[in-house]
């Protein structure tokens, strides 16, 4: 791929679809959204309108983050709070395709009430090819598909969808991120799920559960920072394990340790983390997050395993 060709191709094809009209791009801060934000803030300027949906289920402190990357940039973020609609969509449902389906039509629906607003007619998505292919191979439904998915955008939510990097997989996307000039935090960045850290969930997806999920994935990535895995993570199971307090049995929580190494997603391998870190990562999880019992670390690679937990 000719990175300098692919860029000015990709902002002329925005600039053509989207004319005089307005677009809207939902920013993440994940590598693929950041890149097709920044194409179409090259190829639009004022006529791009930036969102970041905070939706209850990203990382720490990650909207604001996001925000001042992106301002030293010049492009202004616009935070927009829903996480109560998305817990309210996601109360009960434990089924990982339930839970998929429900934060997917949430998205669309907060998405396109903010698109109605803004007036843009042109909705800018970081689609990569790995969502294609595994939502067409059923392994799972990505929510940032849509017409695969049988969801017509601009029937349904009156917008069309431009997906700048559709054809990329994610180790390109990074050479184009870095192409575009964006910081070495995000095209460095481990990949991180559209859904969040509900992938990272299994059983219902709970402020609590979620707030506990956050705290868990702060200290693995800490931890294995200095590694620079493709992908590390804390995972909470819906099980409980029996564990031992002061004298005291107690019946706590289970958090998985996930680090995979991957070109693109679409197979994986387990990291070979070193024992005295993972000691030191259960140490930290159970110190610092009571409520959890036991801490384990999963070798299973992909496939037959997939990445994220759901
Ligand atoms: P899995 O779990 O299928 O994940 O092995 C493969 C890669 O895709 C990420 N992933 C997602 N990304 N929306 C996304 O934007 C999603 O619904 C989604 N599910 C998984 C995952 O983190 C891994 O990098």
């Amino acid at each position: 791929m000719r990175t300098k060709q692919f860029i000015e191709d990709r902002i002329s094809e925005i600039k053509k679809k989207v004319g005089s009209g307005t677009a809207i791009s939902a920013l993440s801060g994940g590598v693929d959204s950041s890149t097709c934000t920044v194409l179409a803030a090259r190829a639009l300027g004022k006529q791009l309108k930036v969102i970041f949906i905070d939706d209850g289920l990203m990382r720490e402190n990650e909207p604001q983050e996001v925000k001042k990357i992106f301002a030293k940039l010049g492009v202004k973020v616009n935070v927009v709070n829903y996480r109560k609609k998305f817990f309210a969509a996601l109360k009960g449902k434990t089924d990982p395709e339930a839970k998929r389906r429900a934060f997917r039509n949430t998205f669309y629906k907060v998405f396109g009430k903010e698109v109605l607003k803004s007036e843009a007619r042109f909705l800018i998505q970081g689609t990569i090819a790995a969502d294609i292919i595994e939502t067409k191979g059923g392994v799972k439904t990505q929510h940032n598909i849509l017409e695969q998915i049988g969801i017509d955008p601009e029937k349904g939510y009156g917008f069309k969808v431009i997906e700048p990097v559709k054809k990329l997989f994610k180790h390109e996307v990074r050479v184009v991120a870095k192409g575009l000039g964006l910081p070495e935090k995000i095209y460095n960045r481990m990949p991180f799920p559209g859904p969040g850290l509900m992938t990272r969930v299994v059983g219902e997806v709970t402020p609590g559960r979620v707030a506990l999920v956050r705290k868990a994935t702060r200290i693995v990535e800490e931890e294995v920072a200095s590694m620079k895995p493709f992908q590390a993570f804390a995972v909470l199971l819906n099980d409980k394990g029996t564990g031992v307090e002061k004298g005291k049995r107690k019946f706590g929580e289970i958090i998985v340790i996930r680090s995979v190494e991957s070109k693109d997603a679409m197979t994986a391998k387990p990291t070979n983390v070193p024992f005295n870190i993972l000691m030191k990562i259960s140490k930290r999880i159970t110190a610092e997050i009571p409520s959890v019992t036991r801490v384990v670390y999963e070798i299973t690679p992909k496939p037959p395993a997939t990445i994220e937990y759901i």
